[in-house]
C-alpha cells in the first residue's frame, strides 16, 4: 500500500493570534516631539492551545505588544488579528481573557464585589456568576469569605494576583492573555498559578504570557520568543531553542573502551579518563557501565536552561570573540 495513504494526517494548526510587522511609537514630552520606538516591526503566530511565553529584559515592549494585541493601544504600524479577527474587534473580547501587568482593581471593592463586577461587564447572568465566582476563588486559592468580606485595599500583593487571575477568567475565555501573572507571589503561590496555567491548557485553551520567572516558563510553555528592544531575537520551541532535554555529557574512567564508544557519540580517551555525548536516558547506560566495570567521575545535562540561554541571547558572550580571535592566531 502506498506509504504516503497510511500516513497519519497531521493535525491542522489554527492560528488564534497572528501578528505582522506589528510597531509602535510613544510620543512624550510638553510638545509630544520624543519619540520612543517601543516595538519594531514584531510577527509572530500562536496557534490554538499552544501555551506561549513572550520574555524580555525591563522596557522590551512586552506589555506594549499585549495592549496592542488587546486593542487598549493602537499601534504605529503593522496589523494583528486575534481569533481570526481584526485588533479591536469587539464581540471576540467575550472570549478573551486578560490579567493587566499592575491589574488596576477597584481598592474599595472586596474581592467578590470586583468579580461581580467583571462578571457583569460579559454580561454573565447572576445565576452562573453565583456558581463561577466561588469556583474561580477555589481554582486561585483565594479563601472565600475572606474575598467577601474584605476590600481589595487590605489585600497582600499576592492576593491581589489572585483576584486579578480570577477576573481574567471570570468569562471562561479561549484566548488569556497573562502579563506577569507570576509578579508579586510567593514560590506556593507561583506552583498554584503554574498550575492553573496547566489545567488551563489541558482545557485547550490558548495562552499567551509574558514573564520574567524563566523556570515556570521553561516547565509550562510550548513555544516562547525572545523580545528585546523591540524586536524579536528568537522563537521557537524549547527543544528548538536549547537543543534536546535528552542530552548528555558524560566523563569517567574505565570500562569496556569499544563498548563505550557505541555508547557515547563523539567519543574521546585521553590517558586513564574518557568523556562523550549521551543521547538517550542515562538509566541503561549507568547499569551498562557497571557491568564493564567503568566509573562515573561526572554527568552533566548538555542543553543549557532557559536562563543561561537567556543571558547568552542578550549578552554576546566576549569571550566568543576571543576565541574566535585565538583560533586565527594559531599557526
Ligand atoms: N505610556 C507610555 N508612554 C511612553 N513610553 C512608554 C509608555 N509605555 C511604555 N513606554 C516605553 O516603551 C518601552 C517598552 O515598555 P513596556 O512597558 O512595553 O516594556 P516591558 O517589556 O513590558 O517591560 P517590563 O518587563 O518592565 O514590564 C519602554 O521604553 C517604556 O519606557
Ligand atoms: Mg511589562
Amino acid at each position: 500500500m502506498d506509504a504516503a495513504a497510511t500516513a497519519t494526517p497531521m493535525p491542522e494548526l489554527t492560528p488564534v493570534v497572528q501578528i505582522e510587522g506589528l510597531r509602535k511609537v510613544y510620543r512624550t514630552g510638553f510638545w509630544m516631539n520624543r519619540r520612543i520606538e517601543s516595538l519594531k516591526g514584531v510577527s509572530l503566530t500562536v496557534h490554538q492551545g499552544e501555551t506561549f511565553g513572550l520574555l524580555g529584559p525591563n522596557g522590551a515592549g512586552k506589555t506594549t505588544l499585549l495592549k496592542l494585541l488587546l486593542g487598549i493601544l493602537r499601534p504605529s504600524g503593522g496589523s494583528g488579528r486575534l481569533l481570526g479577527e481584526s485588533l479591536g474587534h469587539q464581540p471576540s473580547r467575550q472570549r478573551i481573557g486578560y490579567l493587566p501587568e499592575n491589574a488596576y482593581l477597584h481598592d474599595s471593592l472586596t474581592g467578590w464585589e470586583f468579580l461581580k463586577f467583571t462578571a457583569g461587564l460579559f454580561q454573565i447572568p447572576a445565576k452562573v456568576q453565583r456558581q463561577r465566582i466561588p469556583e474561580l476563588l477555589d481554582l486561585v486559592g483565594l479563601d472565600q469569605s475572606v474575598a467577601r468580606k474584605k476590600q481589595m485595599k487590605q489585600y497582600s500583593k499576592g492576593m491581589l494576583q489572585r483576584v486579578g487571575m480570577a477576573q481574567a477568567l471570570i468569562n471562561d475565555p479561549d484566548l488569556v492573555f497573562l502579563d506577569e501573572p507570576m509578579s508579586g507571589l510567593d514560590p506556593l503561590g507561583r506552583v498554584q498559578i503554574r498550575q492553573i496555567i496547566e489545567r488551563l491548557k489541558a482545557q485547550g485553551k490558548t495562552i499567551f504570557f509574558n514573564s520574567h520567572v524563566l523556570g515556570d516558563v521553561e516547565q509550562i510553555c510550548d513555544r516562547v520568543a525572545i523580545l528585546a528592544e523591540g524586536q524579536i531575537r528568537c522563537l521557537g520551541s524549547l527543544d528548538e531553542l536549547l537543543g534536546d532535554a535528552d542530552h548528555y555529557q558524560v566523563r569517567g574512567r574505565g570500562g569496556d573502551l569499544t563498548l563505550l564508544n557505541h555508547w557515547l557519540t563523539p567519543f574521546e580517551a585521553q590517558g586513564e579518563q574518557w568523556y562523550g555525548s549521551l543521547e538517550k536516558d542515562p538509566k541503561d547506560f549507568l547499569s551498562s557501565l557497571q557491568l564493564m566495570g567503568g566509573e562515573l567521575i561526572s554527568l552533566s545535562r548538555a542543553r543549557p536552561t532557559l536562563e543561561e540561554f537567556f543571558v547568552e541571547q542578550l549578552q554576546p558572550s566576549p569571550a566568543v570573540l576571543s576565541h574566535a580571535d585565538d583560533t586565527t592566531a594559531t599557526p
